[in-house]
């Protein structure tokens, strides 16, 4: 039986095929659309493998107003629809600001004036805990304020959740889900998908796990002087497949009285530099290269979910560990070589 289509744009980034997986195992049919700006067309035979059959794909970028609109015209009514598509590097957002721009916030507004005109289910954004800034509270509950945007990256997801939450007060049939990611690490533990980094990566697990593979020199750990007790960082490290789980509860939840609803996805514990990488070679038996350095302009000093809206609402919660997630990882580098 089925649960009916699902558009996911970004389905074969990282997030985005992950949740591909899921949606199908939940009875889902699932249809991806991506522009493959930042993602490989091998995701979609590593998707196939998982899910037994070939999930149908569209080579279209979600700024083009008439292509989808060409999707939706071939494959409406879509039961809900996840938006992934956008960049995501927050620091080629710095350099890049009107790319950043044009490609997230223009992405977002194509898609809903879509939705408009091809009425549907849902709509699910990706959003992020970079929404926050630098919290007065930890853990940060979703009624903790908006801080200024950081980059033009965190600017971008602070507009869309604007612009969505704008479209839902205007059309009276549309209902969104913000979502805000703490830190998704992590592939499938088949090792059929994971995060594909291109060129030197800047997030902590890529590069800790191109390091140990020899492939980048030491791991420099970004500062061991921060207010925190063993003086690195805080962060809240969510595995990417119980992220992409979250997505499919989002979808399935029961329409409430609130058309928009929003939900911090986290583990709801956070964990520091030294102690991932403590968890790492706990979990892979393999040391990891690493150095103490400076801190990085612009990181927050600690930051972690309170993530029992979801568990409420959502009737989800979190059920891989940070060593699972690091193993897995590991798995995922080991077979990609590269
Ligand atoms: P990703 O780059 O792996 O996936 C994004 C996908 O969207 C890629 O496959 C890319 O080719 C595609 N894409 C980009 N622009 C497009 C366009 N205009 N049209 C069609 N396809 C397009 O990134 P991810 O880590 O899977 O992130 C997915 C979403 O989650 C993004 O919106 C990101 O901002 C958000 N997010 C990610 C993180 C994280 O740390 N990974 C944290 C918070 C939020
Ligand atoms: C994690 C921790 C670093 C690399 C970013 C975005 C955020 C969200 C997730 C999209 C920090 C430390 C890192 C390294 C290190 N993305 N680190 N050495 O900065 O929490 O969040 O990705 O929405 O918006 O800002 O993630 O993985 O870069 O860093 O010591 O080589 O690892 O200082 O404490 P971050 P990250």
């Amino acid at each position: 039986m089925s649960n009916g289509k699902v558009l996911v744009t970004g389905g074969a980034g990282f997030i985005g095929s992950h949740t591909v997986v899921e949606l199908a195992a939940a009875g889902y049919r699932p249809v991806i659309v991506d522009n493959l700006a930042n993602s490989d067309r091998k995701v979609l035979a590593g998707i196939a493998d998982l899910v037994g059959y070939e999930v149908p794909f569209y080579e279209v970028d979600c700024t083009d107003a008439a292509a989808l609109d060409a999707v939706f015209r071939q494959e409406a009514p879509f039961a809900g629809i996840i938006h992934f598509a956008a960049y995501k590097a927050v620091g080629e957002s710095v350099e890049r600001p009107t790319a950043y721009f044009l490609n997230n916030i223009g992405s977002t507004a194509v898609l809903l004036e879509a939705m408009a005109a091809h009425p549907s289910g849902r709509l699910v954004f990706s959003s992020s805990c970079t929404v926050y800034g630098e919290p007065a509270h930890i853990p940060v509950d979703e009624s903790a304020p908006i801080r200024p945007a950081e980059s033009p990256y965190g600017y971008t997801k602070q507009a869309c959740e604007r612009l969505i939450g704008d479209q839902v007060a205007a059309a009276p049939g549309f209902r969104a889900t913000l979502l805000r990611y703490f830190n998704p690490i992590g592939a499938h533990p088949s090792a059929r998908i994971g995060e594909l980094p291109i060129g030197r990566p800047n997030n902590l697990i890529p590069f800790l796990t191109q390091a140990v593979a020899g492939l980048r020199e030491p791991l420099t750990v970004f500062g061991d002087d921060y207010p925190t007790p063993d003086g690195t960082c805080i962060r809240d490290y969510i595995h990417v497949v119980d992220l992409a789980r979250a997505h499919v509860a989002a979808l399935a939840a029961p329409d409430g009285d609130e058309r928009l609803s929003v939900y911090n996805l986290g583990t709801g514990e956070g964990a520091s530099v030294k102690e991932v990488v403590a968890a790492f070679e706990a979990a892979t038996g393999r040391a990891v290269p690493h150095r103490m350095g400076p801190r990085r302009a612009g990181d927050v000093v600690a930051i972690y979910a309170d993530a029992q809206k979801a568990e409420r609402e959502l009737g989800w919660r979190t059920e891989r560990s940070l060593k699972e997630a690091l193993a897995d990882a590991w798995r995922w580098q080991e077979q990609l070589g590269r």
